[in-house]
């Protein structure tokens, strides 16, 4: 998919959202699908792919490593996987783009392989640091190097001994990357986080027939003869339902559902922050399919409270802070988020800038060292012009900070959504009501 150069867009304040909507499959989920299908003998359908930029860039890199990928539709595609040891290296470095996700998880796969791998990433992927996932793979007998920690990085397959290894971040790429490494290490890989992540690695694995071992935060995983996983459903995004949900909590008339989206308990924490804030959410449907909750949320605007986002939180709201900041910024009072230096290492810097996006449209908004405070006031927020600095999370800040602003907001280098959400300004003006 080409994600295009930078536009601007004005978003114009709209009176309140309404409707019932669905949002494209999980982007976590559909990474997973691909690379772990490509490990996995014969084939896997997915339904409900979350087709973007970064998915795109997976599914561009497994068939680069030797997997053959039929796309059936724009969202369902069959995986032909070469097994365990199977992927073969290209004569080219796979360009994950700007998918961190991507870079951590195959590195973990490419260690145990047969051959020489290069990796290369767009600009901002080649400043996030690689090392937290190159460091503990190299215990493991892992040859890559980086370039003082970042891409472009040199993964020279070969054979890898078991681990145990206490994390030092809660971060689930490098969970995942350690994990995947265990697929073809000679011992039990033992990772123990500091606080729960999301654990779509590990239910997959599970599902594929690997030997998965949960307890409290320690996950093991043993390497298998073989994989097979047959079907993926992948469950609609909360990532991105969450601007849709946060649109319909600040304006008042609004009324929202947004149908099968994933409820996995560790990526649903900005619905227990609404919940706190004052909103109604109701959850319907709920119904697992292949180890991942799913329902429809619905959501009704309601005046809001401040809150404060505790570290142990962060993990399971990561990538809605941006978001939670806008929430922040109509409640009444001060809101803090602690905990939450990882935010530095995202697409952007985004406690940087999330805060500069909000004060930009006249919000009162600070950083702090692991995370930013706003102080709340409970009415329409200026507007002005928010740039995305490429960040596709902070463009979706920006637009609905526009619909639910007093003058609008005009939103630089918006087209970067199509990293993650490629249709999703036409799906904000659907629900928007003048
Ligand atoms: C992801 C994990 C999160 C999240 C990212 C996707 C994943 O990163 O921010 O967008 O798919 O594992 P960390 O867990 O590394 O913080």
């Amino acid at each position: 998919m080409q994600v295009k150069g930078p536009v601007t867009r004005f978003i114009a304040p709209v009176a309140h959202v309404e409707g019932h909507i669905a949002v494209p499959g999980d982007k976590s989920v559909s990474h997973r699908a691909l690379l772990i299908g490509a490990l996995a003998d014969g084939e896997t359908h997915v339904s409900g792919f979350g087709r973007s930029g970064d998915t795109e860039s997976t599914m561009n890199a497994v068939r680069a490593l030797g997997a053959t990928v039929d796309e059936l539709d724009v969202d369902t595609l069959v995986v032909h996987g070469v097994g365990v040891r199977g992927l073969r290296a290209p004569d080219r470095p796979i360009d994950c783009g700007n998918a961190g996700t991507l870079a951590r998880l195959v590195t973990g796969l490419l260690a145990f392989q047969d051959g020489a791998f290069e990796l290369t990433g767009d600009d901002s992927l080649s400043r996030r640091p690689m090392e937290r996932v190159a460091g503990p793979l190299r215990e493991m007998g892992a040859q890559i190097e980086t370039i003082d920690g970042h891409l472009p990085m040199r993964i020279t397959g070969g054979a890898l001994t078991g681990l145990q290894y206490e994390m030092p971040v809660a971060s689930a790429q490098v969970k995942s990357a350690i994990l995947l490494a265990g697929l073809g290490a000679a011992e039990p890989v033992t990772v123990i986080e500091p606080a729960p992540t999301r654990d779509h690695t590990e239910l997959m694995l599970g599902a594929a027939g690997a030997k998965v071992r949960v307890r409290g935060l320690s996950v093991t995983v043993e390497a298998p003869e073989r994989l097979r996983l047959p079907e993926v459903h992948v469950p609609g995004d909360i990532s991105s339902a969450a601007p849709y949900l946060v649109a319909a909590a600040l304006l008042p008339g609004s009324k929202l559902m947004v149908h099968d989206i994933g409820l996995n308990p560790r990526r649903t924490g900005l619905l227990d922050v609404l919940e706190r804030m004052g909103v109604r959410v109701g959850i319907h449907n709920r119904r697992k399919i292949a180890g991942e909750l799913i329902g429809d949320v619905e959501v009704e605007a309601q005046p809001l409270v401040a809150t404060t986002i505790e570290p142990h939180e962060v993990p399971l709201l990561v990538d809605e802070l941006p978001i939670f900041g806008l929430l922040a910024a109509c409640a009444r009072g001060k809101s803090v988020v602690k905990g939450a230096e990882e935010l530095r290492h995202k697409e952007s810097n985004r406690i940087e800038t999330a805060v500069a996006a909000l004060q930009a449209i006249g919000v009162r908004a600070r950083e702090t060292e692991d995370g930013f405070t706003v102080t709340g006031v409970p009415t329409r927020p200026r507007g002005g012009r928010i740039h995305a600095r490429g960040d596709h999370r902070i463009a979706m800040l920006g637009a609905v900070a526009g619909i639910v602003s007093k003058d609008g907001v005009r939103v630089e280098d918006a087209e970067c959504v199509s990293i993650s959400f490629p249709g999703f300004y036409s799906l904000l003006e659907s629900v928007s009501v003048q």
